[in-house]
């Protein structure tokens, strides 16, 4: 254990004697790169060149008419290139992999959106890509996996334990164990051992450097609050850093599941089922047992399908700087379903916890208040999910004749 990358004694690095060189290797990269003014400034050109960055902040006029409180933006992470935040974490890590000289990367993924974006990120940078994704994920984001195998990934599917990110990500620690030398482990959240949750809130600190600037030149003044889904952590840091020192309310949402009082959830930051532990190499709040096992988790969003919580967020917790509330499965097909009709914007399911969130607000709020929900993603590769919620007959009817001429 490294007596570095603590946040009011979470986080850490917890590693086996083989790792340490890589971490220090790795550790030394990302300063030197951060205190770097050139890489930022490549890491921006690429983002605005390949990634359409800056992502525009949209006012959702309608919405706000509807709840007739707070006036209403959207942060839109969802025109990233692949869809989603998950775009900025990648291209950085990626700079970084060119300037180590490795030559192959592996990532782990849950709903597929981080595993779309290391597969693409591969493929533009030259490199060997290998996916780790629970058996779980696989089958629920089918259309992922089809693009990360044409990008040239390989996607195993893992087998052991529950079989989803968190399985993923021990999978992919297990190769990075044997592969170090060539090899980089592209996490794709703000966990893990240091320097991962600093290195991936850096890199998604973009969101809210951007957001910040835009809201001022919109509203000529801060929002009143910003709010964020929360799996791992990574969408809600890199939007929240940048109001951090301001009068911002920061509200953070992690999945209600089924109900927080019925241990099919995932909400870490507040439900009564966590608890402080060391897993996966850093410490913090895990939805574990007693004895330190860890529990199954459920969400409708693959992507906050997740036992641990970013390092950094469980101590913005502690000190109060950031809110957390958890949103129901049932309560997010319905935001989502107002978003699409009175919007016409379809955020992936993961985001639309934060709309849950923000529409249970708003109507509070005065008129003269502005508010910032983060859209951290797109929700077409939902589809087969959302079809089920919404029992949609004319989609079955598809699937079914689809299944049928697979037969036939
Ligand atoms: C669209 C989207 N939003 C949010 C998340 C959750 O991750 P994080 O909390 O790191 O932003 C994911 C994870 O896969 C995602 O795909």
């Amino acid at each position: 254990m490294k007596e570095r990358g603590y946040y009011a004694g979470f986080g850490g690095a917890y590693l086996p004697e083989v790792l340490v060189a890589t971490f220090d290797e790795l550790v030394e990269a990302f300063y030197r790169a951060k205190n770097d003014p050139s890489f930022w400034k490549e890491y921006t050109e690429i983002m605005a060149s390949y990634s359409c960055r800056p992502t525009p902040l949209t006012f959702a006029g309608n919405l706000t008419a509807h709840f007739g409180g707070a006036r209403i933006y959207v942060k839109r992470e969802d025109l990233n290139h692949t869809g989603a935040h998950k775009a900025n974490n990648v291209m950085g890590q990626g700079l970084l992999v060119k300037r180590m000289g490795k030559t192959r990367v592996i990532a782990e993924t849950g709903a597929g959106q981080h595993g779309v974006a290391t597969a693409t990120m591969a493929a533009k940078f030259g490199f060997r890509c290998t996916i780790y994704m629970g058996e779980v994920d696989v089958n629920r984001q089918r259309p992922n996996v089809f693009w990360m195998e044409r990008l040239g990934a390989e996607v195993v599917p893992v087998r052991e334990g529950t079989r989803i990110l968190k399985d993923a990500i021990n999978e992919a620690f297990r190769d990075w164990v044997t592969n170090m030398d060539t090899t980089h482990y592209v996490l794709g959240t703000a966990c893990g051992p240091h320097p991962f949750p600093e290195m991936v809130s850096y890199f998604q600190s973009i969101i809210g450097k951007e957001a910040r600037e835009q809201i001022l030149e919109c509203e000529g003044r801060l929002p009143k609050r910003v709010y964020a889904c929360v799996g791992g952590g990574s969408n809600a840091l890199g939007v929240f850093r940048a109001f951090m020192d301001d009068p911002v309310e920061l509200v953070g949402v992690e999945a209600g599941g089924k109900g927080l009082d019925t241990q099919e959830h995932a909400s870490r930051l507040c439900s009564k089922d966590a608890s402080i532990g060391v897993a996966q190499g850093y410490k913090t709040y895990f939805l574990q047992n007693s004895d330190g096992q860890m529990k199954e988790t459920h969400s409708v969003a693959a992507g906050l399908d997740y036992v641990g919580v970013s390092p950094i967020l469980a101590s913005l917790k502690e000190s109060g700087r950031v809110r957390f509330e958890a949103a129901t499965d049932r309560e997010v097909v319905e935001a989502l379903s107002l978003t699409i009709r009175k919007e016409g914007l379809i955020p992936a399911l993961e985001s639309a916890h934060a709309f849950v969130q923000a529409f249970k607000e708003a109507p509070g709020m005065s008129p003269d208040d502005s508010i910032i929900i983060n859209q951290s993603g797109r929700g077409d590769k939902d589809i087969f999910t959302v079809a089920d919620a919404f029992g949609d007959p004319k989609w079955q009817a598809f699937i079914k004749a689809k299944a049928e001429e697979y037969h036939a």
